[in-house]
């Protein structure tokens, strides 16, 4: 396989990349068009910057994430889930993942792995967090496997359906 995993101009391949997460977390067309904003702001943030995961040219995958600050809207939605057990350090010197999707077609094969170890390894904080939707998936047990813990579940985010948790790990993450 002609995998080639490196630095991606999210803001550039703002389409190519939505389309990976649309297929791979079943977005329809007006949520795309919510997420090419909010990914547009995101990337004009501090030490915000995202990898891809090509195959002959193609976008199959991508990460993309930020050092974390508490003045972020993701910050001030999990902060309460996270100070209800004592876990809301976790939201200082920390890389959030905000974005990991590999497209269906190329699952499986590691590449969702490398890509979030890579990105992370390349973070000068000692730890990560992300969240995930609150449900036994693939995500969960890639985060779980690379040493990401809950801490703290059930978490409700204004216009999300589903519920998620909030996970975090030391840095770098767990190898096998
Ligand atoms: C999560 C995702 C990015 C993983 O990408 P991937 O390239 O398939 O992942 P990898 O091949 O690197 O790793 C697969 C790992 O997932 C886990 N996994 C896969 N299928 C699983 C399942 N059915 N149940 C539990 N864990 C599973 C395993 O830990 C597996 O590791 P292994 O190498 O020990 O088998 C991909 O499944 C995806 O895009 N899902 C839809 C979008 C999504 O949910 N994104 C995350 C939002 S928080």
């Amino acid at each position: 396989m002609d995998l080639v995993i490196g630095p991606l101009d999210l803001a550039a391949r703002i389409d190519e990349a939505l389309t990976v997460q649309a297929v791979a977390f079943g977005l329809g067309p007006e949520e795309v068009a919510v997420r090419r904003q909010i990914v547009q702001r995101h990337m004009q943030y501090r030490g915000a910057r995202a990898l891809g995961a090509s195959v002959g040219g193609l976008l199959v995958g991508f990460v993309y994430g930020m050092p974390n600050s508490r003045t972020h809207w993701w910050s001030t939605v999990v902060e309460p889930y996270l100070r209800a057990r004592d876990n809301d350090g976790w939201l200082d010197d920390s890389f959030v993942i905000t974005e990991l999707h590999v497209h269906p077609d190329h699952q499986n094969r590691g590449i969702g792995r490398r890509l979030i170890t890579t990105i992370t390894d390349s973070a000068a904080e000692p730890r990560s967090i992300l969240s995930a939707i609150d449900i036994d998936s693939p995500a969960r047990g890639l985060y779980h496997s690379l040493g990401y813990v809950d801490l703290a579940r059930q978490v409700h985010f204004p216009s999300a359906p589903r519920p998620y948790a909030v996970m975090g790990a030391p840095l770098p993450l767990r190898r096998r």
